[in-house]
């Protein structure tokens, strides 16, 4: 057996290999960068942090509302802006799955951010990047870190509903699924913690953790169940909300850390984090540390926006959020 090659077919195979590089779709994968739109639109970032920066002050838990609005885009289909397109004849719109219907809230927030935005930079920036930047100057109003956000995504002309369904990780989940579950996205246990430290503020309807607070387990602080049994009982006034954070449910701090290690959790998926399995060591270190707790968001976040972004000719440029131009 021989490695020799004759040269000119070598030459032949280099130049196939070339060839083949320059027809593929991706001869570099576009990348999200954070200068996107210096020179199409330098005041795009500006007018929407003033945008979010209003909704906020009007109602401080929209600054939750909108960092999880980002993280159920992110989950389906990549950060695509999917989960804003409404019903039509040929889109089963996300917005009526189970994890989202009657829960996720701040659309309106984002379509008046991007109305504002057309009006000086008309089809210029997606709703995908209006939705990443949100959620980051959501965090820095309420306390919490703030970071680079790259930008260039481009958004989806689809949704998926059934995608949402099976994607989005559920308030009963074990720890075991709940770290697949994040790593089916590329995300590893120690960055669905950090993530999961956003349930620092935003508040949490009864059906969500009924089962927890009348469970009469080990795995709950017996004073905070009863607190919590008060405003939902064993059946009935689904809707009423509690906060995630019970100590400072509109200030992200490191405080929802802490309540894990008293058994204050409020979802299941919140307290398995600290139940005697492989995340208790993540939970101590945020709850010691909160500026450990604060930079592993803020890279979190980065990273989650980083989930199959439509970059170059995919996707299009909405001009409404909620439809397909
Ligand atoms: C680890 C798996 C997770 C599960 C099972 C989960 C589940 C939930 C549930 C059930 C609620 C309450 C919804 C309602 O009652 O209407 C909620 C609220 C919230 N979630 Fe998560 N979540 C998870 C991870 C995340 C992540 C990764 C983020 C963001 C980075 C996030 C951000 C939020 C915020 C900020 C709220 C409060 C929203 C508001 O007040 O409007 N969650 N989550
Ligand atoms: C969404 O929620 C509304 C109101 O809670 C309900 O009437 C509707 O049937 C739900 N939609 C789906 C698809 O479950
Ligand atoms: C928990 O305890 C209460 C009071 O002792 C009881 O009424 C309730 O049925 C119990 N719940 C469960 C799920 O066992």
């Amino acid at each position: 057996m021989s490695f020799r090659v004759n040269s000119s077919n070598s030459f032949a195979a280099i130049a196939a290999i070339l060839f083949l590089l320059l027809l593929s779709n991706k001869p570099c994968e576009a990348q999200l960068s954070s200068t996107f739109y210096d020179s199409t639109c330098p005041n795009a970032l500006s007018r929407i942090r003033i945008s979010i920066r209003t909704a906020v002050s009007r109602e401080r838990r929209m600054a939750a509302s909108l960092i999880r609005l980002h993280f159920h885009d992110c989950f389906v289909q990549g950060c695509d802006a999917s989960i804003l397109l409404d019903d039509t004849p040929s889109i089963t719109s996300e917005k009526n799955a189970r994890p989202n219907n009657g829960s996720v809230r701040g659309y309106e927030v984002i379509d008046a951010a991007k109305s504002e935005v057309e009006k000086i930079c008309p089809g210029v920036v997606s709703c995908a990047d209006i939705l990443a930047v949100a959620a980051r100057d959501a965090s820095a109003l309420v306390g919490g870190p703030s970071w680079t956000m790259k930008l260039g995504r481009r958004d989806s002309t689809t949704a998926s509903r059934s995608l949402a369904e099976s994607n989005l990780p559920g308030f009963r989940d074990s720890l075991e699924i709940l770290i697949s579950n994040f790593a089916n996205q590329g995300l590893n246990a120690r960055d669905m913690v950090a993530l999961s430290g956003a349930h620092t503020i935003g508040q949490a309807q009864c059906f969500t953790f009924r089962n927890r607070i009348h469970s009469n387990g080990t795995d709950i602080d017996a004073g905070f169940a009863s607190t919590r049994r008060r405003r939902c009982p064993p059946s009935g006034q689904n809707s009423n909300l509690a906060p995630l954070d019970l100590v400072t449910p509109n200030s992200f701090d490191n405080n929802y850390f802490k309540n894990l290690i008293q058994k204050k959790g409020l979802l299941e998926s919140d307290q398995v984090l600290f139940s005697g399995g492989s995340t208790d060591t993540i939970v101590l270190e945020y709850s010691r540390n909160p500026s450990t707790f604060a930079s592993d968001f803020a890279a979190a976040m980065v990273k989650m926006g980083d989930i199959q972004p439509l970059t170059g000719q995919d996707g299009v440029i909405r001009k409404i959020c909620s439809s397909v131009n």
